[in-house]
């Protein structure tokens, strides 16, 4: 097992009516932005719960971040908090409002230019940022536990990413209710995108750390197990809450302790979406398949691994269980009614890895993967293969 710290600071309250504990979380004299998207929390009684809890409290509201948060409405977010002098931050959202604060949090008490921060990736370590919590609406990113975040820059096509220590939510809402709102399509994507996160923690060579190798299978389990459930459309509180807790549990740093970390499939999926718009978890279904049948050799036994104690494949030599294995997770993918071809989204496809080439190339991202090996090159044949 390699060295590693741990520390994570974030209070997570778990459950129904939990949103009206967010007082007792919050200096009393504290001056709050509230921040949230494009308005479903207005449809789904989250906002007036919110306004409840905060009665007593200055208490501001920006709304209007989009999904993939946009850099551009971020500044304008960002220009209402210095000028009215605002010292908590509260997101009322998903991965994307989080992830928008996140960076607001950042910025605050940046001082220069602040998309230097994500092209430099600028870390914000602890006592930098403005502090802040979040109740989250949507299970996917686990942004609600975890310290990272990628804006979106429209203007020049670019999604980057950054973060730090000092970018844990104090504390974050984790209430199954949210669930029976959300569209079937963003519970796909939730589902998806944890899956993903565990695979790009777990899907790389054999490691001797027992208990995180477990843990990452059994997050996969019970999202394997929870889908047919929270897709169905019945709401089912057990059900809603599993999936919610998986989310989280999926990239709160506790699976990667002691392992190396693959997350080439989320560096090649962040540029489908900068190009074409394609839903965050949607551009991870389409690169992850070709990404393990790129590098089936370095990555055969951990495949095989999964086929077993995932899938409970045990016939069969490791090559077969590690192909088994990857069309899998391709079901998979398909059960929750999500494509795994690039053609699928789009028709303009077909400059795409020489595009993909050239940014990584630019950017010196020259050797991705857990072998950091990965060169631009390998990069295009991947993004080739997903076509
Ligand atoms: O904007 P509103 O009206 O709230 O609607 C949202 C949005 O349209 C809707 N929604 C959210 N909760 C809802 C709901 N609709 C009905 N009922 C509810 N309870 O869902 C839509 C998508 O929301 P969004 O926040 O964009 O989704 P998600 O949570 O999947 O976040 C995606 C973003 O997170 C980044 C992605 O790149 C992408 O930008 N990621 C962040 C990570 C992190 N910070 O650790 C890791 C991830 O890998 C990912 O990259
Ligand atoms: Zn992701």
């Amino acid at each position: 097992m390699l060295n590693f710290e741990l520390k994570n600071p974030t209070k997570i309250l778990f459950g129904k009516g939990e949103i009206a504990k967010i007082s007792k979380e919050i200096p009393r004299d504290a001056k709050i932005l509230m921040i949230y998207g494009g308005g479903s929390i207005k449809k789904n009684g989250v906002y007036d719960q919110v306004k409840e809890a905060l009665k007593d409290y200055d208490l501001h509201e920006f709304g209007g971040v989009p999904a993939n948060p946009e850099y551009a409405v971020l500044l304008e977010a960002l220009s209402f908090i210095k000028e009215n002098n605002i010292t908590f931050l509260l997101a009322v959202g998903g991965g994307s409002v989080i992830d928008g604060v996140k960076f607001l949090s950042a910025a605050a008490n940046y001082d220069g230019e602040p998309w230097e921060i994500l092209k430099n990736s600028v870390r914000t370590m602890e006592g930098e940022g403005l502090p802040f919590g979040t109740i989250l609406t949507l299970p996917a990113t686990g942004s609600e536990m975890n310290s990272g975040y990628v804006i979106s820059r429209r203007e020049t096509n670019e999604k980057l990413s950054s973060g730090g220590p000092g970018l844990f939510p104090q504390f974050s809402v984790l209430d199954p209710e949210v669930i029976q709102s959300i569209p079937k399509r963003q519970i796909a994507n939730g589902i998806a995108d944890a899956y993903t996160h565990v695979l790009e923690q777990y899907m790389t060579s054999p490691s001797s750390a027992d208990l995180q190798e477990r843990i990452a299978e059994s997050i996969l389990i019970s999202l394997q197990e929870t889908a047919p459930k929270v897709m169905s459309g019945n709401f089912d509180y057990d059900a809603a809450g599993n999936f919610m807790w998986c989310c989280t549990m999926a990239l709160n740093g506790l699976i990667q302790k002691g392992v190396v970390t693959d997350w080439a499939v989320h560096a090649m999926g962040h540029e489908l979406t900068a190009y074409y718009g394609i839903d965050h978890a949607r551009t991870l279904a389409v690169i992850a398949p070709s990404h393990y049948r790129y590098n089936f050799e370095t990555k055969k036994e951990k495949l095989a691994q999964y086929a077993e104690r995932v899938w409970k494949i045990t016939e069969g030599s490791v090559e077969e269980k590690a192909e088994a294995a990857i069309r899998k997770m391709e079901e998979f993918f398909h059960s929750l009614e999500i494509q795994t071809k690039l053609s699928y989204y789009t028709d303009d496809y077909k400059d795409t890895a020489d595009r993909i080439e050239k940014a990584f190339t630019e950017r010196k991202w020259l050797g991705l993967g857990e072998n950091k090996n990965l060169t631009p090159q390998d990069v295009y044949k991947i993004v080739e293969m997903s076509y």
